[in-house]
């Protein structure tokens, strides 16, 4: 049988309606979903970053993690821009830590000092997680190697706080909420083990403190002018999650506060960037900070180096487990005609600055991303 020709146009055109807005929702959705995807930049990458940071006790027997484990540990350390200028190298109980020299920075680190301070971080977060997960290490410095070697033994697990804290910590550069900490975490902080050669100097009075953000604001301005600083910088910063998701290094944007944008235009806006305008918004972060630590070390080479980065990064894991937040401020060190200055204008006699960071109370930031252990194997 036939339909007749009125019918089927009829069903056609109710059909056709209904297929049209069926399409017309699935349009909304798709448009909906896009418009999520593009503008909701959080939605994966923070997945990645949660996946970067799982905990190694919820994976793996803690008596008995592989050291994979322990060099994924090891890499969520504190490192200049993001480079993750390290690899590492299994040899039965022997892990190595090589620098990676395709990740240097050599405007704004030309001697591998701060690549030498990265590796240290990430030796100390190494030390650690070996020691909660059952091994006792023993350290050889990098005197007479290009490298730092940690030897492994059998021992019982330690508890310990700093453990905890190591997928945690990030460097936060927000503005903090001013309070002061108390004199007990002060204390606490004060009283972690020191390496030799190294020292922590705590400025807590507001007249320090403003010679602190003097320093800043000299090196901020000498940075910030040197048009080879910016461009190094640029090649580091990720305006976009593609891009930081992509790399899986770098400075992503969000991780400082700031708004994804095309690449085009953060480009415009970085080499736009007023010195003075950046150095007023450190000073700032700085007078909302309960304080800033000097870290010093006696001698200027490798072992020196590694041993400052042990010491930043065990005082920065203690100040996350008692949800103290840090960030650094390095520019009076990095900018070497202002070193030596700095270094007798805080009274640091003979020992070297190596870093400088402010610390105190504040919400966290989206947390920076790791490349797979897989990619930083030798
Ligand atoms: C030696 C060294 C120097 C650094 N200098 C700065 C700095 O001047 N400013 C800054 O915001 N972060 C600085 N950082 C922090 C890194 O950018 C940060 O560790 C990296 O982006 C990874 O982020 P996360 O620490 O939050 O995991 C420095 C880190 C190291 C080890």
């Amino acid at each position: 049988m036939t339909t007749p020709p009125t019918t089927q146009a009829h069903l056609s055109r109710r059909t056709f309606l209904k297929t049209l807005t069926a399409a017309g929702a699935v349009g909304i959705v798709a448009a909906g979903g896009y418009t999520l995807y593009e503008f909701a930049p959080w939605l994966d990458y923070d997945q990645q970053a949660t996946y970067t940071r799982r905990p190694l006790a919820a994976e793996v027997n803690r008596s008995a993690p592989p050291l994979y484990e322990l060099i994924r540990y090891a890499s969520l350390a504190v490192n200049g821009h993001n480079t993750q200028p390290w690899k590492f190298a299994i040899k039965e109980n022997v892990i190595e830590i090589h620098p990676d020299y395709t990740r240097r920075l050599p405007v704004v680190d030309p001697d591998d000092r701060e690549l030498w301070i990265s590796l240290g971080c990430a030796l100390e977060n190494l030390l650690i997680a070996a020691r909660a997960t059952g091994h006792a290490a023993e350290v050889i410095y990098p005197d007479a190697e290009d490298m730092i070697r940690v030897n492994l033994m059998t021992d019982s697990p330690q508890d310990d706080a700093l453990f905890n804290a190591i997928p945690l910590r990030q460097n936060t550069r927000s503005e903090y909420d001013g309070k002061p900490i108390s004199a007990a975490e002060l204390d606490l902080l004060k009283a972690l083990p020191q390496e030799p050669g190294v020292t922590a100097r705590f400025v807590t009075s507001p007249a320090e403190r403003e010679m602190v953000i003097e320093y800043v604001n000299q090196g901020n301005l000498s940075q910030y002018t040197d048009t080879e600083f910016v461009s190094e910088l640029l090649t580091w910063l990720r305006f976009t999650r593609k891009e930081a998701l992509a790399a899986l290094d770098g400075l992503y944007t969000r991780c400082s506060g700031n708004p994804e944008v095309p690449r085009w235009l953060g480009q415009m806006f970085v080499t736009g960037t007023d010195s003075q305008q950046q150095a007023d918004t450190d000073a700032k972060k700085l007078r909302s900070s309960a304080g800033a630590l000097v870290i010093t070390s006696e001698s200027e080479d490798r072992t020196a180096w590694v041993r400052a980065g042990q010491m930043y990064e065990r005082t920065a894991l203690l100040m996350t487990s008692l949800n103290i937040k840090s960030a650094f401020v390095n520019q009076p060190i990095e900018v070497a005609s202002l070193r030596s200055e700095f270094q007798s204008a805080m009274g640091l006699d003979g020992n070297l600055p190596q870093l400088l960071l402010r610390f105190g109370y504040a919400n966290g930031m989206p947390k920076s991303l790791r490349r797979p252990v897989e990619a930083i194997l030798v």
